[in-house]
């Protein structure tokens, strides 16, 4: 049985990753931050809690890293953890570099001093590409990062890399662009529009508060790019590939394909340089406040994935609408069964 370490298990993507390779027969440690409350309700989702074992493993502390990585000499290590939130990298830009790049030489250098038989997966992001040169993006587009996160992302890229080719170490970075899913953060957009208007059907909130909505991201569905990780850590040479959609959607689009979903449809006014959007009866449903602006932002990405499509044989089969269809579906589903437990409890 080959034993697996998957480095930010708590995350959306550590889950659905863990519960890839258990299906696939690995045994599946998880590595995580110490929490005063630990809750994995990912994996709870996913009934998977019970068969990943879980270890302590801090990426911002060397001596934690390289123990763990000593004694248990790992067949494969995916590093999934990082601060991953850009917005958050633009107030706490040190801790990210930290965590994101420190954090990856850390589990290098482990791997080199004590399993250098240990296969890695970074995980790389379209970020990279920030202020694109090129459309599509590909794995040679040249990177172009716009905020702490993105060059906090270079490094680990290239320190990726480097160790490949300097110590013949079996190396690969996934630089894969947004992936989404009803496990995603309520920080992130997709997730957070979907709350929000699913919120507004139920009569919870009365409108959404965004950021910059002309934005364009290409969206895939994350069980999707972990088959991709697997595809690539799995592969005979260890080479980056880009995962995407090829599809790019504005955050305008992604909010009007989720009121659509409730059948609402909004008409857009600007005023005093905000968005607003009114429903058919005049209310105001989305509204933009510049606290969820970034300084620098990226203002398109659309990805390449014919490298993976033809040498690993991948290719998404959920592009924007069908992503946004069963985040809603999820969405109200979750919110309906909270408001019917809330009210057994009201009534018991
Ligand atoms: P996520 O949900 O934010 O998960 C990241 C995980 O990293 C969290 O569980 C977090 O722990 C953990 N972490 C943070 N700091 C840590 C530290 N110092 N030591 C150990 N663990 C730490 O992210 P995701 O969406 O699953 O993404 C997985 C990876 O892919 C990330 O590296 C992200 O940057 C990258 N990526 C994501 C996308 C995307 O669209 N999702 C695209 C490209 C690349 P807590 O739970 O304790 O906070
Ligand atoms: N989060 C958020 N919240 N984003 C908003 C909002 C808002 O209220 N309003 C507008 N946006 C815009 C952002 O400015 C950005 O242009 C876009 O929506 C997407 O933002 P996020 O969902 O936060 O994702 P991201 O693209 O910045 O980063 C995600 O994808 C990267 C891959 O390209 C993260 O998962 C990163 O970790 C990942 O590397």
């Amino acid at each position: 049985m080959k034993k697996v370490l998957i480095t930010g298990i708590r995350g959306q993507d550590g889950a659905y990753l863990a519960k890839l390779l258990l299906e696939e027969g690995y045994e599946v440690y998880g590595a995580d931050r110490r929490s005063s409350d630990a809750s994995y309700w990912r994996l709870e989702k996913l009934k998977i809690k019970d068969k990943v074992k879980i270890i302590y493993m801090d990426l911002l502390e060397d001596s934690n890293v390289a123990e763990v990585i000593r004694e248990h000499r790992f067949d494969q290590i995916y590093n999934l953890a990082a601060q991953s939130f850009v917005h958050a990298s633009f107030k706490q830009p040190i801790l990210t570099s930290n965590v994101n790049s420190l954090g990856v030489l850390r589990i290098l250098e482990a791997i080199r001093m004590f399993s250098k038989d240990t296969k890695f997966y970074q995980a790389s992001t379209s970020e990279l590409f920030g202020k694109v040169i090129e459309i599509p993006q590909k794995e040679t587009t040249p990177f172009y990062p716009r905020s702490p996160y993105g060059v906090s992302k270079l490094f680990a890229h290239w320190i990726t890399v480097n160790y490949r080719e300097a110590y013949d170490m079996f190396n690969v970075c996934g630089i894969l662009f947004n992936h989404e899913s009803p496990l995603r953060s309520i920080e992130f957009v997709t997730k957070k529009v979907v709350n929000s208007v699913s919120k507004i059907k139920l009569g919870l909130l009365e409108k959404l508060e965004i950021g910059n909505i002309e934005a364009k991201r290409d969206w895939g569905y994350a069980p999707e790019y972990v088959y991709g990780m697997y595809l690539m850590m799995n592969h005979n040479v260890p080479e980056d590939f880009v995962l995407a959609t090829g599809e790019s959607h504005s955050v305008k689009e992604l909010i009007e394909k989720a009121f659509s979903f409730i059948d609402m449809y909004l008409r857009w006014e600007e005023k005093d340089g905000r968005f607003i959007a009114l429903d058919k009866n005049g209310n105001i449903r989305v509204v933009t406040d510049k606290q969820y602006y970034r300084p620098s932002e990226v203002d398109f990405l659309v990805g390449d994935y014919s490298k993976a499509k033809n040498v690993l044989g991948w290719e998404p089969k959920v592009k924007f609408d069908k992503l946004i269809e069963i985040m809603m579906t999820e969405e109200l589903k979750e919110l309906e069964k909270l408001r019917r437990n809330e009210n057994t409890i009201l009534q018991g």
